[in-house]
């Protein structure tokens, strides 16, 4: 399995391209379940999620093509993909491969809005915690749907097709929201999300249903109303920037110190990481094209900080600005509200020298120790990035195992760090 070196102590400078997000990539994939015609997408990011998700889709049928990049098209602008759904030849969605990435999960609401029927694995949990789907199960019946639970499958069925509802969802759930908001667009009449997820990759997801012909008003706000369809037709789409990407890279020349400008992104996206960031001593100046971040010898301050559902602190930059937090002078608090389990980096950040205790759902950094480098082990996606961060700063050699983890969302990650002066590189065993 490939491994990661990184010796610390180098200061970063220069410029980081940011990638389509990951998470809007995922669900806007699915999104061409729901039509016959040919859905495009751009600046799709080239991840391991996005080719498992490619292959999963092709079980159904699904056709997807990567258009080559064009003459004159921005270096790092993504990658171009056809989905094409003409015909759906199979509404199973298997376990071998549903339980390998979550998100998979979310094919249920197109399959069961286009084809009427869908058997799909149950996800399983996994590193952060136990991941139940019943938010999608109580959707799913609401709108109409049989549903039971066979042998490890949902099996749903909406032969008269899927009604339209008011779903009230008693915690906020992203997947979720994507899955019903993808289904209730071919419902018959009109159908209520009543405290959705307004996550950026949810807007964007919400705005590319609507060019392929869906009626969804109140996007970005806790409430969505989709007047269903009959049919949706195809579009032309573009993956928002990656703000967990972006809020990485952030976290990362404000560990190792320096100056870079994240292009390709937008400031707004992260409003709440920015703050923290700001609160910590690191400059974050918006630009029209992303956002310049610096730290040059000031030191950085402990911070309070809780993680919770957009638009406040996310969940998937916890990990990273724990690493950060082991460097500032004094104890900051880390609350994870989100997820019961996705402390699993801690260990590996002790191993580091970092100082951090448990207690509960919240994690209290006793900063200011030095950290130098050793062997740790990724465990999930964010904390083996975490990992990155830290090894960054870290005094000598970091190495880092399981690195599959950290290619399911971060493009090009090595390339990206070493053009700013990182030493950095993949140890393919
Ligand atoms: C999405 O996961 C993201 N994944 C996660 O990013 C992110 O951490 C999470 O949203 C929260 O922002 C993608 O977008 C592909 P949830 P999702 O449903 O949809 C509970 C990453 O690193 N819940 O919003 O699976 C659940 O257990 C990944 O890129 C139920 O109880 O998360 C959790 O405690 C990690 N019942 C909370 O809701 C349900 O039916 C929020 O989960 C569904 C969820």
């Amino acid at each position: 399995m490939d491994r990661i070196r990184i010796t610390g102590g180098r200061r970063l400078n220069g410029r980081i391209p940011i990638s389509g997000a990951k998470n809007a990539a995922l669900p806007l994939l699915i999104a061409g379940l729901l039509t016959r015609d040919t859905l495009t997408l751009s600046n799709v990011p080239d991840l391991a999620d996005v080719r498992l998700l490619s292959r999963i889709l092709g079980n159904h049928g699904v056709d997807i093509t990567i258009a080559g990049k064009r003459a004159g098209q921005k270096a790092g602008a993504g990658q171009t993909l056809r989905i094409d759904a003409a015909e759906i030849v199979d509404t199973t969605a298997p376990y071998e491969l549903v339980s390998k990435m979550r998100a998979s999960f979310w094919v249920l609401g197109p399959l069961l809005a286009r084809c009427g029927a869908a058997r799909v694995s149950l996800p399983g949990g996994c590193a952060i915690g136990t991941r139940p789907v019943d938010l999608f199960l109580n959707g799913m019946k609401a709108l109409g749907a049989e549903v039971e639970i066979d042998a490890g499958y949902v099996i749903a069925s909406a032969k008269g097709g899927l009604k339209g509802a008011n779903i009230s969802f008693p915690k906020v759930s992203v997947g979720a929201t994507h899955t019903l908001m993808m289904a209730a667009t071919l419902a018959e009449g009109q159908t209520r999300l009543i405290n959705a997820a307004c996550e950026p990759e949810v807007t964007d997801v919400a705005e590319c249903l609507n060019k392929m012909g869906a009626k969804i008003s109140g996007i970005g706000t806790p409430e969505l109303i989709i007047d269903g369809v009959e049919a949706l037709h195809g579009a032309r789409h573009t993956v928002l920037p990656d703000r967990i990407e972006t809020g990485t890279y952030a976290m990362a020349v404000a560990a190792a110190g320096g100056e870079v400008t994240l292009t390709g992104t937008r400031a707004s996206l992260l409003d709440s990481v920015i703050e923290v960031l700001q609160r910590a001593g690191v400059t974050v100046e918006p630009t029209n094209d992303g956002m310049r971040v610096s730290r040059n010898g000031a030191a950085l301050k402990p911070v309070k900080v809780s993680t919770a559902p957009y638009p406040k602190f996310p969940t998937d930059c916890q990990a990273q600005l724990m690493a950060l937090m082991t460097l500032a002078e004094g104890d900051s608090q880390i609350q994870e509200t989100i997820f019961e389990n996705r402390f699993m980096h801690v260990q590996e950040l002790a191993r580091l020298g970092a100082g951090i205790t448990l207690d509960g759902d919240t994690a209290t950094v006793h900063g200011g120790r030095p950290l130098t480098g050793a062997q740790v082990m990724a465990t999930d996606l964010r904390a083996s990035v975490s990992l990155v961060i830290a090894g960054l700063a870290a005094e000598g050699d970091t190495i880092i195992n399981r690195v599959y983890h950290l290619d399911r969302g971060f493009e090009n990650l090595e390339s990206k760090l070493s053009a700013c002066g990182a030493d950095i590189e993949r140890l393919s065993s």
